[in-house]
């Protein structure tokens, strides 16, 4: 039983949308909490707020709580940033390379992750490509990659085009065996994957909100980072500001209060916040992150598997090649190698349904809200065009 349990998803009445990779769909209650927002906001600004509206502060900052349990993480751990690239940014600016060093990641990278990587070529990082075969990266070529040279390792979980899913505690292990840290983008599965983070030696993580969230649409998203509890405090960002002053210096801002002739930043996960203050889409996300809750990630994992598995098993019986692993131990969703696969995508995109065409194939992304009759559908849909 699909996340359809839990909640209305008035978007999927007419269509088969197996493209979570690219926006998740938002539940009903969200879109109803988005409505009354605004309306609650209109008010506020026009001076009119009723007395008893939502303290809505207090909702943005719950959706960090639930977050953290999302990831299974500490709220302590967690930042606001405004969306996934800010985060990854954040995170490498915090780490402490010198000329010299190397950062390893895989050419499953999202072209983000690779351009920040690649952008420290010019303070003398070099960039070293671990490369894939058939969408599968296995850990002996980390273990050959990765040496005392390394300063970071960069993944994205899963793979971005094809869903592939690393062993992200196999790789932190090896990455700090050689004094390297761990930065991981989660953008495309926090939310819908057991993360289990603090188990599993990550040092960041970051992630959008409109995927696999279901926070709202890519127009209207913000994000979270996470970062291990032994850097905060240790490892500073490259930015400051006033919102990264000590608490008990917020007074800061007032008269008589000044703090401005010493360097005296935060020692807590504030001491990244400097960029962000947005509320109406974290408010979106609290909702949508208690609806995961409710279901549960473990249960959304299990069911987006078995909706991919028969999409899969299927697709093979077609005698279509994948370029993502067909054990679902390895994969969140999949890419299927079809012959004129932007057509096959745009024919298919004409019947009602929504992948995505991504490097050579097609990225189809089922969510937990997704059901196995949609499998089905769909490669009767595809077959057409086979
Ligand atoms: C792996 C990955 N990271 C990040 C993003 C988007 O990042 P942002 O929301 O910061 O633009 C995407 C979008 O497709 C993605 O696939």
């Amino acid at each position: 039983m699909s996340l359809r349990t839990v909640d209305d998803f008035p978007y999927l009445d007419d269509k088969i949308y197996f493209n979570c990779a690219a926006q998740g769909v938002v539940p009903e209650s969200t879109t109803k909490v988005i409505e009354q927002y605004i309306k609650d906001y209109t008010e506020y600004i026009r001076g009119k707020q009723k007395p008893d509206a939502p303290d809505y502060g207090a909702v943005r900052a719950n959706s960090k709580r639930l977050f953290a349990e999302i990831i299974g993480g500490k709220e302590s751990e967690i930042a606001f940033v405004p969306n996934a690239t800010t985060g990854i940014n954040t995170a490498f600016g915090m780490i402490p390379f010198t000329k010299g060093d190397n950062i390893v990641l895989s050419d499953l990278s999202y072209p983000m992750g690779a351009t920040i990587v690649t952008g420290y070529q010019r303070k003398g990082v070099e960039s070293k490509f671990v490369k894939h075969n058939k969408g599968v990266i296995e850990l002996e070529q980390w273990e050959k990659a990765i040496t005392d040279d390394t300063k970071a390792v960069m993944i994205d979980q899963p793979g971005w085009l094809n869903g592939f899913l690393y062993d992200v505690k196999a790789i932190a292990e090896i990455a700090h065996n050689h004094g390297a840290y761990l930065v991981v983008d989660g953008t495309q599965s926090a939310g819908q994957k057991v993360w289990d983070i603090d188990e599993t030696g990550v040092d960041f993580m970051a992630t959008s909100t409109y995927k696999w969230l279901l926070g709202g649409a890519y127009a209207n998203t913000v994000g979270y980072m996470y970062v291990k509890e032994e850097h905060i405090g240790e490892l500073q960002p490259d930015y400051v500001g006033s919102q990264t002053l000590p608490k008990e210096e917020e007074r800061a801002n007032q008269e008589d209060a000044f703090s401005i002739y010493e360097f005296n930043p935060r020692k807590d996960i504030g001491a990244v916040e400097v960029y962000n203050q947005n509320q109406f889409c974290y408010v979106s996300a609290e909702n949508s992150m208690k609806v995961l809750l409710k279901y549960g990630v473990a249960k959304a994992e299990k069911q987006i598997k078995k909706v991919d598995t028969k999409i899969i098993d299927g697709l093979l019986e077609h005698g279509v090649d994948l370029q993502t692993p067909v054990d679902e131990k390895r994969r969140l969703y999949l890419n299927a190698l079809v012959p004129d696969y932007k057509t096959v995508c745009a024919k298919l995109a004409e019947e009602k349904v929504s992948i995505s065409p991504r490097v050579g194939g097609l990225r189809i992304s089922p969510a937990a809200y997704n059901e196995v009759w949609e499998a089905e559908a769909f490669v009767e849909k595809l077959a057409k065009y086979l």
